[in-house]
């Protein structure tokens, strides 16, 4: 076969039971019985004959170079049409070099972080016979007990949207050059509104809500040109995604004019019978295939139904026809047709995992998305003092974040070990002072008598690895174990003590920033986390993280997220004193570290808000400009933020929304004017029909360094 291969020809060559085969993807250990291959559900007997293997068209989560080219050559042999296997895997935050996870690198407010982990990414997985990832989640997340908000880069939809573009654009380039690979969108659509964050669970959402907030970021994703889009396994309005023709033929395929494969996830299809909208598996195909679904991950009421359904005349074959179709173009396109084993090198793949110059890209991302959330003069630290690194993350490598089963925790460096190569073995004291999650205190006092020693404390807290990613929701989500217990005893001591915070999700720790002297958010910072959080917290870096997911004051106002709506009876100055509005009696509305957040080593001042017109027409945009000045004495990269309010609306708007941002980097004194073009663009939502329109009216453009303190200034849309 050649890559002038004609796909509509291979396809009519094929029988309909070969048809059919193309649209299944099964597990590595289909193919070889002894492959470690990733496993990311249950294993069913999905109830396929042999045969079938050698007729299917995917492969899900090769485990290396070695096994994919193993399996690839096992197919061709044993299949009559040698058509070559794509094979997909999860590269979700890096392959062997594990960069942050996707919300740390979020929280970078830095596009090009996301194209550097999908280019990085890609190579490493290219090269080890990956063709297609499932990635980027573009899921929007406002629930942070949910364990996959790790997975996104946060609450809004805007950032989401420019994210899921640049991951995109990382991995897939131009798709010319051998090292890309496709990227596949998920999940179709809205999984990130679960309800009570709880997986697998019900999401049930107005279409206004749909519309305006959690599907733009997969419409960015596809028009950027992702080859990809895999279903959720959630309702939504009570119908399952992954058999949602609303969902796939009406949104996808037609307002968003998506032409590529659509995959299932791991047994969604199957579960249309466990969500009870299916009899049997002959009415779950007919409802996957008519909704959409190109290829069925895992189960096989494809392989095991459609044929007698098309006998039958309820199922057209020109449906199967064009899903098959959608998936041979891929294969043509990734060269497969000419070379079924692509770029598939282990001696080349082996090479590159891990190194340097990827060490390298992973350290910088991780840098720039640790966020400061205290900091009451104790960073950063000073070299000369003896330090006592503490608590049950200080020496563990358990710091890559829960996408990572292929990295290498071999090559990770602790902090502690981090602290020690930096300050020398003497000035590093440990303890682990007690385990991440039980009930054990028993180490606490030698940590006491540890940080008694020591001039400066950096305790190191957090979740495990485990603790969020799929199938890691937590409905208590402040720090597990007896770590606070551990943190008290700690702080009593009143050193100079700062808290490193390695998590998945925002926690509950209101608690401790009360107590806490400075706090460092780093998430799981992936392979170099040790190294790069080490060079923030002596200064070598100035952090410049902001959130981009609200932290809770407390787990009982989740969902918390800061682009809300006023309801009719806000808190104001006024009449804060009165029972009767929105508000809880017992703690704040307001979330204890807002969207946009974070701190500095240095200060920045902002002057001169001003807009070039207080009107603007619908042809016509304005320019919002304010001076930022570096007012402290070291050096640091700012994002600027543009917020919008419509003042009026035919339906309610939020009382801001996210439409820009800017990062600026500034010299100790150093002053810059950065502007924003506000367009009509930015002004549209969905009115009263459920239309994207502009309605003429006042509106606030706001600007600020998080979403909570901003300047605002009045402009007027117009005729
Ligand atoms: C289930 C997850 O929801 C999805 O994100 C992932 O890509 C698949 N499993 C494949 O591992």
């Amino acid at each position: 076969m050649n890559k002038d291969i004609n796909v509509k020809e291979l396809l009519d060559n094929l029988t309909l039971a070969e048809k059919i085969g193309q649209l299944q993807q099964l597990a590595t250990t289909f193919y070889i019985e002894d492959s470690e291959g990733e496993l990311t559900g249950p294993l069913n007997d999905l109830g396929i004959s042999e045969d079938k293997i050698w007729t299917s068209g995917s492969v899900l989560g090769v485990n290396s170079a070695k096994e994919a080219y193993e399996i690839q050559r096992k197919y061709l042999e044993k299949s009559k049409k040698k058509i070559p296997l794509l094979f997909m895997a999860d590269i979700i935050h890096g392959y062997r070099t594990i960069f942050p996870i996707p919300l740390a690198i979020g929280c970078s407010w830095n596009l090009e972080n996301a194209i550097l982990c999908g280019q990085v990414s890609a190579k490493e997985a290219a090269l080890s016979g990956v063709h297609v990832t499932f990635s980027p989640m573009v899921d929007l997340v406002r629930d942070p007990r949910w364990g996959r908000v790790m997975e996104s880069t946060g609450e809004d939809t805007y950032l989401n949207g420019e994210f899921g573009k640049a991951f995109v654009k990382g991995y897939q380039g131009d798709f010319t050059s051998k090292y890309n690979i496709a990227s596949c969108v998920k999940h179709f659509a809205a999984y990130g509104a679960v309800e009570a964050g709880r997986e697998y669970n019900t999401v049930d959402l107005s279409d206004r809500q749909l519309k305006e907030y959690y599907l733009p970021s997969y419409k960015e994703s596809i028009d950027q040109g992702a080859k990809m889009v895999m279903t959720s396994f959630n309702t939504i309005n009570g119908i399952p995604a992954s058999g949602n023709k609303y969902l796939m033929r009406d949104i996808l395929r037609d307002d968003f004019n998506f032409d590529k494969i659509v995959i299932s996830d791991w047994g969604a299809v199957l579960e249309l019978m466990v969500h009870s909208v299916a009899a049997n598996e002959k009415e779950v195909a007919t409802k996957a295939i008519e909704a959409g679904v190109d290829i069925e991950m895992m189960t096989s009421c494809y392989n095991n139904e459609l044929e007698e359904l098309v006998r039958e005349g309820r199922i057209q074959e020109q449906l199967i026809d064009e899903a098959v179709l959608r998936i041979l173009e891929l294969k043509k396109e990734l060269g497969l047709f000419d070379n079924p084993y692509g770029i598939v090198d282990d001696e080349k793949a082996r090479q590159i995992y891990a190194c340097e110059e990827h060490r390298q890209a992973v350290k910088s991302v991780a840098k720039e998305s640790i966020v400061l959330l205290k900091n009451e003069q104790v960073l950063p630290l000073s070299q000369d003092k003896k330090i006592a690194v503490i608590g049950p993350k200080a020496d563990s490598t358990d710091i890559l974040g829960g996408w990572s089963w292929q990295g290498e925790k071999e090559k990770i460096t602790t902090l502690r070990e981090s602290l020690i190569n930096r300050l020398g073995n003497e000035s590093v004291l440990y303890a682990k002072g007690c385990h991440v999650d039980n009930n054990d205190e028993s180490l606490i006092e030698e940590a006491i008598q540890v940080a008694k020693q020591a001039d400066e404390i950096i305790l190191a807290l957090g979740e495990t690895s485990n603790m969020s990613g799929e199938g890691g929701s937590r409905a208590n989500i402040s720090l597990p174990g007896v770590q606070q217990k551990l943190a008290d005893e700690i702080l009593r001591l009143n050193k100079k003590t700062v808290v490193v915070l390695f998590n998945g999700r925002p926690l509950e720790i209101t608690n401790l920033s009360e107590k806490a002297p400075a706090i460092l958010e780093a998430w799981f910072p992936g392979t170099e986390g040790g190294q790069a959080i080490t060079e923030v917290l002596y200064g070598d870096y100035n952090p410049s993280g902001r959130l981009t997911m609200s932290f809770p004051y407390a787990i009982g106002q989740v969902p918390v997220y800061y682009n809300h709506f006023n309801t009719g009876r806000p808190i104001s100055s006024s009449i804060e004193e009165t029972r009767y509005v929105s508000k809880f009696i017992d703690i704040p509305n307001e979330p204890l570290y807002p969207f946009g957040y974070g701190l500095s080593y240095t200060n920045y001042e902002y002057t001169d808000y001003r807009l070039s017109s207080d009107k603007m027409t619908k042809d016509e945009t304005i320019i919002a400009s304010i001076k930022v000045k570096n007012t402290g004495k070291r050096a640091g990269t700012e994002t600027v933020q543009l917020y919008i309010r419509d003042l009026v609306g035919s339906t309610v708007r939020p009382m801001k929304e996210l439409k820009g941002f800017k990062q600026i980097t500034l010299k100790p004194q150093e002053e810059t004017i950065v502007e924003f073009e506000i367009t009509e663009k930015m002004l549209r939502y969905y009115n009263m029909d459920c239309e994207l329109v502009s309605e003429l009216g006042d509106f606030y453009a706001m600007i600020g360094n998080n979403s909570r303190d901003t300047y605002q200034e009045k402009f007027t849309l117009v005729v």
